[in-house]
């Protein structure tokens, strides 16, 4: 291989009070490469990208150099000034500007333009969405995009700043799969024009598609850096887990008696012909492209959406849910798609987090908090999900990205429903705390409770549920066994829509 590396890191190290967040990490970056970043939650991906982004600064001792330069940099300007740009989860994009100015404004700005000049902004963003092969309105607000559309632009934006490395912190956790290729072409296009693009993500199979190289990171340390031919997926597990992993094969029972039945649940530009029956004890998957109407349904039994028409029957008889509360009341949970800090109290301490929901079962009749209940009550959320630090006074703000979401979901795990919908329940959580939460599902439904589990990654799917249903535009366009779903079968109907063989129920 050429030696084009233009990027170096050297012996970084960042330290927080407590935590060795990265220790002497060593790594380069070639030009034109795609490089992933990958490691269990809290492992020090994200530190190392705000690193160089400007956003924190290392501890003394280490060196970052560009073509063989020390640099140094204590700002978010720094290193853009340098070509380093960096898409955030949150993306920092202005929502009420048209898609013209989020991709140019920053440019202008920087460059010291004392009016905007209004044609020539327009034709960098015509230029460079085309340079791109992208079909984005140019004056669309940014708001009125998909999520999806959103991070192109912010990519847009970073080609227009003739950016060497374009830095995503997990760019594909909230695509849907037509997104993601989506995404994917685009990065392609860049390393091709010679920019080099280096990517933090848990899903595997997409490190494997896209990647030239690997870096691991592992408790703060640089484990290595391979090129991806190197390497398999067991292999990388290993690196990053220091053991082996795999998918588990749980222990199902055969579902109790039907739980909850839903007929002929319709609302008009979202799904229609909604029928299926969830089981005591089972786990009911719920698949198929995002935008494919999953959410909308789960928010329609949670009674957040108010549907057309339909009909909930729990334990055989009639419920109306018209509110979030009836439904809490009824037994019924939903847990959303956790994005980030979305469903945290910051400032607030993990402990604190934790417990909020059952705060009231911790109070005794004086009304005073029974500290050491709470203290095992929380103590024992942070064993099965491995939350790590397993420190409960840590302010949540100073846990990693995995480590907040798995936060969310002991929280509501703990509120103990007869129906629990989980919402893409392992986004963003690391390979091995994946099984961790898949067991305790299974266990859940061991108990009694019935589960419907929407996710878009068949492989988890397919290990955790008892029976899946696929929905593809607003219809649920097939049903599979646990013994017979396969991911291919499933990806067919979800993209095509063939097979359909559901047996309505
Ligand atoms: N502001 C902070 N204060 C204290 N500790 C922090 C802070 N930010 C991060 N940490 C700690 O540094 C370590 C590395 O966190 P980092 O966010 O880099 O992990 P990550 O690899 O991105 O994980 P994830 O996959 O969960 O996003 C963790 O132990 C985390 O708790
Ligand atoms: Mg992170």
């Amino acid at each position: 291989m050429v030696d084009n590396r233009f990027l170096e890191l050297k012996k970084i190290s960042k330290t927080y009070p407590g935590v060795k967040a990265l220790d002497e990490v060593n790594m380069d970056i070639c030009q034109g490469e795609i490089h992933a970043l990958v490691g269990e939650n809290g492992a020090g991906k994200s530190t190392l990208i705000k690193i160089l982004a400007g956003a924190e600064i290392p501890d003394p001792g280490g060196g970052i150099y560009i073509d063989g330069e020390a640099v140094s940099f204590s700002h978010p300007l720094e290193s853009l000034r340098r070509r380093i740009a960096v898409t955030y989860q949150d993306l920092s994009l202005f929502p009420n500007l048209s898609v013209v100015e989020n991709i140019t404004i920053s440019r202008q700005i920087e460059e010291g333009a004392w009016r905007l000049d209004w044609e020539v902004m327009t034709d960098t963003a015509r230029d460079a969405l085309a340079r791109l092969d992208l079909n984005i309105g140019l004056n669309t607000k940014l708001a009125d995009l998909s999520l999806a559309n959103q991070q192109l632009v912010a990519i847009t934006r970073a080609l227009v700043h003739d950016a060497r490395l374009l830095i995503l912190d997990e760019p594909t956790s909230t695509l849907s799969h037509e997104e993601v290729n989506a995404l994917f072409r685009v990065i392609e296009t860049l390393k091709h024009e010679g920019m080099s693009v280096l990517f933090i993500s848990h899903k595997l199979d997409e490190v494997f598609a896209i990647a030239d190289r690997i870096t691991v990171l592992r408790d703060g340390q640089h484990v290595g850096t391979y090129p991806r031919t190197d390497l398999d997926e067991a292999k990388l597990i290993s690196l990053m887990v220091g053991r082996d992993i795999r998918f588990a094969h749980y222990e199902r029972l055969e579902p109790g008696p039907p739980l909850l039945n839903v007929k002929g649940l319709h609302k008009r530009g979202h799904f229609a012909g909604i029928s299926f029956t969830l089981h005591e004890g089972e786990i009911l998957g719920l698949t198929g492209l995002v935008g494919a109407g999953r959410t909308e349904v789960a928010q329609a039994i949670f009674g957040q959406i108010i549907p057309d028409g339909g009909q909930l029957f729990l334990h055989g008889e009639k419920v109306n849910i018209d509110s979030t509360n009836q439904a809490v009341k009824a037994g019924i949970a939903y847990i959303p798609e956790s994005r980030q800090t979305q469903g945290l109290f910051l400032g607030k301490t993990l402990a604190d987090n934790l417990s909020v929901i059952r705060l009231d079962s911790l109070v005794n009749r004086f009304g005073l908090i029974r500290r050491d209940e709470l203290k095992s009550y929380v103590q024992n959320w942070i064993k099965k999900l491995a939350i790590r630090p397993p420190y409960p006074e840590m302010v949540i703000d100073q846990f990693s990205g995995g480590n907040q979401q798995k936060t969310i979901l002991a929280k509501w795990l703990a509120y103990e429903p007869k129906v629990l919908i989980v919402d893409e329940p392992t986004n963003g959580i690391d390979v091995g705390a994946k099984s961790e939460i898949h067991q305790l599902l299974r266990d859940l439904a061991g108990q009694g409770m019935g589960i419907i589990m929407i996710s878009s990654e068949l492989p988890e799917v397919i290990a955790v549920c008892d029976r899946i249903l696929v929905m593809r535009r607003g219809r649920i366009a097939a049903e599979f066994d646990k013994d017979t779903a396969t991911q291919e079968k499933i990806m067919n109907v979800a993209i095509l829509g063939n097979n359909a063989q559901r047996s309505v129920s």
